[in-house]
């Protein structure tokens, strides 16, 4: 059901989403030109590359703390949370990372808008955070990630990488959130990327959007990892805060901006 799902969602995908040269001037075509297809000086982060680089070839097997979803090739046992399982790095690595594409989009943006507070949930090895961070060294980030050894090698690699504007908490979701939302009260940027299940993602969202900046915007990974993810992505479109909502295929844009008129865009990526 899942891959047939697939499947058609990607033929509408190819067949309806728009083509640059047919935008009209305006926030979308800022947008798409800055942040969708702007080619960035890849050398810039060609330090973060080789930090994945090492990560997919590290043989290390670590004791994964997921307060998630699990990896799809994981095998779960029932009834306990949160799953703990042991996995080489380097599949770690392979399966949950952005790849590069993706996170010179993520750079882009952060460095088009240039949001002050930025919050990610879902920080794994850290490899997006860096980029964002490098991005925009103005930006204030918090990055969450609940498994400790996860966080552990992520931090080393904001220390040797040398970046001071990133506060990474190790805690799941549930309980550092709350706080979070508590004690930033305007937010510019958030990220959600964990726990790819339709009811976390969108009490998520939700606690977001109560504190979002009028000219902020969420970036939701994963709209179509399962179809879960595909029902939660059509109810984040519909949320009445938000106005602009555009789809990338694997991410989701939502901006929450007034002046911008209510509509959901597909954009070729
Ligand atoms: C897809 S990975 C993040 C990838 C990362 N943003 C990147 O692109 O480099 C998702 C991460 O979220 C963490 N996570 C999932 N659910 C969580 C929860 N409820 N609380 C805390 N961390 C969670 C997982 O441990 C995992 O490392």
């Amino acid at each position: 059901m899942y891959v047939l799902k697939m499947y058609l969602e990607y033929l509408r995908y190819i067949i309806f989403s728009q083509k640059i040269h047919k935008l009209e001037p305006g926030f979308l075509m800022d947008f798409a030109k800055n942040c969708v297809y702007a080619k960035p000086d890849k050398k810039k982060y060609s330090a973060i590359e080789d930090t994945r680089k090492e990560l997919l070839k590290n043989e290390k097997t670590i004791k994964v703390t997921d307060y998630g979803q699990g990896a799809k090739k994981v095998k779960k046992q029932k009834g306990s949370y949160p799953l703990e399982y042991n996995r080489k790095i380097k599949k770690i690595a392979k399966n949950s990372l952005k790849s590069q594409r993706e996170c010179l989009f993520m750079a882009n943006t952060t460095n088009y808008f240039k949001p002050s507070v930025i919050l990610e949930l879902g920080t794994s090895f850290g490899i997006t955070t860096s980029y964002i961070a490098d991005a925009n060294p103005e930006s204030e980030i918090t990055t969450i990630e609940g498994c400790a050894n996860t966080s552990e090698i992520a931090q080393n690699i904001f220390n040797s990488h040398g970046y001071n504007n990133i506060k990474l908490v190790n805690s799941d979701f549930d309980t550092a959130l709350p706080e979070y939302i508590k004690n930033n009260p305007e937010i510019n940027m958030g990220i959600i990327d964990g726990n790819h299940c339709k009811s976390a993602v969108l009490k998520y969202f939700d606690s977001l959007t109560k504190n979002i900046s009028d000219d902020g915007f969420i970036i939701i990974d994963d709209i179509r990892w399962s179809l879960e993810m595909m029902e939660a992505w059509k109810i984040i479109k519909a949320h009445e805060k938000v106005t602009l909502s555009i789809d990338l295929f694997s991410m989701g844009i939502t901006f929450f901006n007034k002046a911008l008129k209510k509509e959901e865009v597909m954009l070729l990526f």
